[in-house]
């Protein structure tokens, strides 16, 4: 028998009837009822002003959900996580990317650790960008390219796009992170040999994707007349596995440890983030750092109702478990936070996609949800219609960067000015009546108005957070992340899973092997599926 929500908490069936309370109110209602509704819902930390005031809470719910946080021991979770004990049971280790990101002098042997990897970095780094380090023929860096994939590419990928107004321009930085040859392929055509560097990124130095990347990167240098002796003048790795990337061929100099006490999910801030800091230089890379470290800060000491990741992961919790949300969309309002949700795809769903708790028993409750979005406002002109008038229950979170770094102030306006209304928009929707007002009101004929009125109703009521930032700088993207990494540990906590482990990856890269090995030997295995084995026949035949 798997276990259920209600074996977790005894107060379940209150928690049910509170919620069936929400069906007979509306948030527009509550806002009406209560001017004071915004400031009551918001709490602000590390730069980050979280506005929850458009969710289905009041007094009662949050008492309620703090009552399962209490329950669950949160506080005492989040004391354990930052303490170091191992949390992440199935591989019996910590989960202490919180010592990545320590602000001033290191304070404990990890964290010494990464002050000094990160010292021998910022060595690299400077060398590149100052033109000392030259390629085979003398020729000074001009691109540096990330070969790394999952944790080893998102992060980093998504935070040099996310401070594009950062840039110091010393160098071109790129990602390749597909096994499919077309993405190095593409990358290949600009680039000069003598004058790229390429980062060899993984935690484990045993994936698939970037080992054959790196071995193509490898090939097509020597192709370009790199001799084979100045290979290490265009080749650093980051791996915790520091032999397996000296056995592969890295020179032992320019190879920069992770380590195991880091979920690769969660790395962006260990030289992991070197394409970052190539990117926007050491002292943004360590103010992107120290803005995570401020909003860890908050995380351990703040008081969970005014606990900015708590909350967000409590309010989850709420439409997932009690409301039956199984789906969560990220907007960021800004163009350079474009891989976000992609990004946090991979933090929250294959953090919390699990279906047994830490003990092994099988869950018959909900963990995890899809996380999808896309920027504002290009989603407005798509997906949105199904956000406003569609049937499916979708909590958003609206990222709002409030100033830009360029100066089309304009512009600016008009990108908040829509972010801000549909949240507006999706709270207060637009009944029958107002409908046919605006139709009378547009001179449209009486029968055309009774056709037409329904299908412009907007429903209204469908919960949204924004969480606004004065700029989209180092400090507060450091805090936004870290906020949804805590989220999601909070979700694990509340769930009862280990959010640090992911063998569900697993399966898919065996299988995927095992069907390269058929392929290259012609030999399918007779008992296969019909539908695999003629995959396979198709596939040779296409290739033959
Ligand atoms: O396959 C999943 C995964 O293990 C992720 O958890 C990880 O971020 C990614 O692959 C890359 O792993 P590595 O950094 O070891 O190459």
């Amino acid at each position: 028998m798997p276990v259920q929500i209600s074996d977790l908490y005894d107060n379940w069936a209150e928690l049910q009837a509170h919620a069936d309370t929400w069906k007979q109110r509306t948030l527009k209602q509550a806002f009406d009822k209560d001017s004071n509704r915004a400031a009551r819902y918001s709490t602000a930390a590390a730069g980050l002003e979280y506005d929850y005031s458009k969710n289905h809470v009041d007094e009662d719910t949050l008492k309620l959900l703090l009552g399962l946080a209490e329950k669950a021991d949160l506080k005492g979770a989040i004391k354990r996580l930052f303490r170091g004990d191992h949390i992440n049971n199935t591989e019996d280790r910590p989960a202490l990317h919180s010592d990545l990101r320590f602000e001033g002098e290191a304070q404990n042997d990890n964290q010494k650790e990464v002050a000094a990897a990160l010292d021998k970095m910022s060595g690299l780094i400077s060398r590149v960008h100052n033109g000392e380090w030259k390629g085979f023929d003398g020729q000074e860096i001009t691109d540096v390219v990330n070969i790394g994939i999952g944790g080893s590419d998102l992060g980093p990928r998504m935070v040099t796009k996310a401070l594009s107004a950062y840039h110091t321009g010393h160098v071109n930085v790129h990602f390749v992170a597909n096994v499919d040859g077309a993405e190095i392929n593409d990358l290949f055509e600009k680039l000069n040999a003598g004058s790229t560097l390429w980062l060899v990124a993984s935690k484990s130095f045993s994936t698939l994707e970037t080992l054959e990347n790196a071995l193509t990167a490898r090939r097509w240098m020597l192709s370009q007349g790199c001799p084979e002796d100045s290979l290490a003048k265009h080749f650093v790795a980051i791996s915790s596995k520091v032999e397996k990337a000296i056995e592969f061929g890295m020179d032992a100099d320019n190879v920069y440890p992770m380590w195991d006490w880091v979920g690769g999910r969660y790395s962006l801030w260990s030289a992991i983030g070197m394409p970052i800091a190539f990117a926007v230089g050491m002292d943004n890379f360590n103010k992107l750092r120290a803005g995570a470290a401020r909003l860890d800060n908050h995380f351990a000491e703040a008081p969970l109702e005014k606990n900015i990741p708590a909350l967000m992961g409590l309010l989850m919790f709420w439409y997932s478990n009690v409301l039956g949300a199984d789906n969560q969309a990220v907007l960021p309002y800004a163009n350079h936070l474009q891989l976000l949700p992609s990004y946090l795809q991979q933090l929250e769903m294959e953090s919390n996609g699990k279906s047994v708790n830490k003990e092994g028993q099988r869950l018959g409750y909900q963990t995890g949800s899809i996380v999808w979005g896309t920027e504002g406002t290009n989603g407005q002109h798509s997906f949105h219609q199904l956000l406003h008038q569609g049937n499916v229950l979708t909590p958003i979170d609206f990222i709002a960067p409030l100033r830009a770094k360029h100066d089309i102030k304009h512009q600016q306006k008009y990108l908040i000015a829509n972010c801000i209304a549909q949240s507006q928009a999706l709270m207060e929707g637009r009944d029958l009546a107002a409908s046919k007002a605006e139709l009378e009101a547009q001179g449209v004929a009486a029968d055309e108005i009774n056709a037409l009125a329904e299908h412009k109703v907007h429903p209204g009521n469908r919960p949204s957070s924004t969480i606004a930032m004065e700029e989209l700088n180092p400090e507060t993207l450091g805090a936004l992340i870290a906020a949804y990494e805590q989220k999601v540990f909070t979700l694990g906590v509340l769930w009862n899973i280990n959010s640090f482990d992911q063998w569900g990856v697993e399966l898919g890269k065996l299988l995927g092997t095992h069907v390269a090995t058929a392929i290259d030997t012609t030999d399918v295995p007779t008992d296969w599926d019909s539908s695999t084995k003629t995959l396979i026949k198709r596939f040779l035949e296409a290739n033959a």
